[in-house]
């Protein structure tokens, strides 16, 4: 393979958010642009087959710590043409969660990364060939370009290969207390403020990103925000350092997976020259979701997303009984902090048929709340990129945003002529409801509205053109792809 990614979860075997959707995605797109892709994961005891087959194809391949005899199984299945690699090993994926339960992050997360790690080494190393290039994605995945950046002198089969450290969130860095360094297996020299060390802490991403070669984000924008301390979760610094060295690449969004005219998720198709469907699966959400029957002329306002700090969910929380006094029905999905999914689950209580909040994960009802939802709530503290609003556009759902990270580059702002759903500029409940009621009093004016469904309905963010910037990218690391 000319180019091997390694990540921690791909949909549709594994998914917890955006990155799992990404990996989805991005190796398929550039397979189909003539690149030699190929992607490894853990192999998880919750992975979603469908109908892959997974073959063992390594029993017992020596992981290589320099202090125990510990082996993973490899397992491989090939996905839309990708071949797709798993690690397994039972003890340390073989669980209920990939990351954390809701009591916090499973204990061993650092030796399971570890392992995950080394294991793709030793796989790799393995191959007919090395990659020309290795890519790696958030920090369960970083410490392989620090692993090549000291062993490439040293290893011949190694010696053209380039390495590529993408960042998806960059608040969760993977940071351990010091003592896991050793069992890293990173050469002493790697520990310091210019290596993995943070604050006295072991730090897996900071690892990744002082020994790539080149390290990206997933939006312009926020490859921007993190050079500095709002935004750049203490590693400001080294991102800086290297900023010369750091591109900011917007995702896409996969729109066979993501797409009104053919989702088989929907009650009814519909497209920009026949929105007929859409009235019809917000006929079905109504239902589904048991809302008064009154909302079917008024505005369904929908939220998808992590229940977290990072997604607003607090600013929603802030504004939810005046959005409620608008007569806007409310449809929340999501899971995360218990303490607000107790907040909204009690909020519904309050507002029965007008306000529908569902904790859990389901991917088909994300699907239908796309479809069914009239505007969709973003108002995140940051956003790397964000896809759901990248989805909304496309299923004709004007979003109500912050204007930062990926969100700022993908949705054009009213009033410009040519909007595609509204923003606001900072982390305020009060600049979030202005924004709402911008959409709501736009909603009221149907011409005006159907004109911006149509064009947020037409904007293009598919793979195609961010592959190509991956392409260039790869090229301009002197890779021969
Ligand atoms: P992030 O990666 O920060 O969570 P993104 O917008 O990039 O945010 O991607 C989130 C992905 O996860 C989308 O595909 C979204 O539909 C999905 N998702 C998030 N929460 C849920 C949920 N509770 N049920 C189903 N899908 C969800
Ligand atoms: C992260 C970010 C999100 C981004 C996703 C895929 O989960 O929070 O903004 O869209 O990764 O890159």
């Amino acid at each position: 393979h000319k180019v091997l990614f390694v990540a921690s979860e791909m949909y549709p075997f594994s998914k917890t958010g955006g990155l799992g959707d990404v990996m989805g995605a991005l190796p398929k797109e550039l397979k189909r642009q003539g690149v030699n892709v190929a992607l490894i994961a853990p192999y998880y005891g919750r992975l979603n087959h469908g109908d892959h087959q997974l073959r063992l194809i390594y029993s017992k391949c020596r992981v290589g710590y320099p202090w125990a005899p510990i082996t993973a199984d490899i397992y491989t299945a090939t996905c839309d043409d990708v071949p797709v690699y798993f690690v397994q090993r039972g003890e340390y994926f073989d669980r209920r969660f990939y990351y954390n339960t809701h009591d916090g992050d499973y204990f061993d997360n650092c030796e399971r990364f570890i392992f995950f790690c080394r294991a793709t080494m030793a796989w790799a190393s393995r191959l007919d060939g090395a990659p020309a290039i290795v890519h790696a994605h958030d920090w369960q995945a970083s410490l392989v370009p620090a692993y090549l950046h000291f062993l490439r002198p040293a290893a011949p089969f190694w010696r053209n290969t380039k390495t590529v450290m993408t960042i998806h969130n960059l608040a969760f860095q993977g940071r351990f207390a010091s003592r896991l360094f050793f069992d890293s297996g990173l050469p002493k020299e790697a520990w310091g403020i210019h290596g993995a060390e943070f604050w006295g802490d072991f730090n897996l991403l900071k690892a990744g990103i002082a020994y790539s070669d080149i390290i990206t984000t997933v939006s312009p924008t926020y490859a921007l925000e993190i050079l500095y301390p709002q935004f750049g979760c203490g590693l400001e610094g080294i991102l800086s350092q290297r900023s010369s060295q750091l591109r900011g690449i917007l995702n896409g969004a996969d729109y066979t997976v993501w797409d009104p005219i053919n989702d088989r998720h929907l009650p009814s198709t519909y497209s920009p020259d026949d929105l007929s469907g859409k009235d019809i699966c917000k006929r079905n959400l109504v239902a589904e979701l048991g809302l008064d029957r009154r909302f079917l002329k008024r505005p369904i306002l929908g939220f998808i997303g992590r229940i977290r700090d990072q997604k607003g969910i607090d600013l929603l929380i802030d504004i939810m009984g005046r959005i409620m006094e608008k007569d806007a029905a409310v449809v929340v999905l999501g899971e995360g902090s218990l303490d607000y999914e107790a907040v909204l689950l009690e909020m519904m209580e309050n507002y029965p048929g007008q306000l529908a909040v569902r904790i859990g994960y389901t991917e088909d009802l994300a699907h239908r709340i796309q479809a069914g939802s009239d505007i969709f709530l973003m108002p995140s503290r940051y956003e790397p990129c964000g896809l759901t609003q990248m989805y909304a556009l496309r299923f004709g759902t004007p979003p109500v945003a912050t204007a930062v990270g990926g969100l700022r580059d993908t949705i054009v702002p009213w009033p410009d002529p040519q909007a595609t759903g509204f923003t606001f500029s900072d982390t305020d409940p009060e600049l979030f409801y202005r924004a709402v009621l911008d959409a709501l009093e736009m909603w009221n004016q149907p011409e005006a509205w159907r004109a911006m469904v149509v064009r947020a309905m037409r904007a293009d963010y598919s793979w195609e053109k961010a592959a190509k910037n991956y392409i260039n990218l790869y090229r301009e690391l002197g890779a021969d792809i």
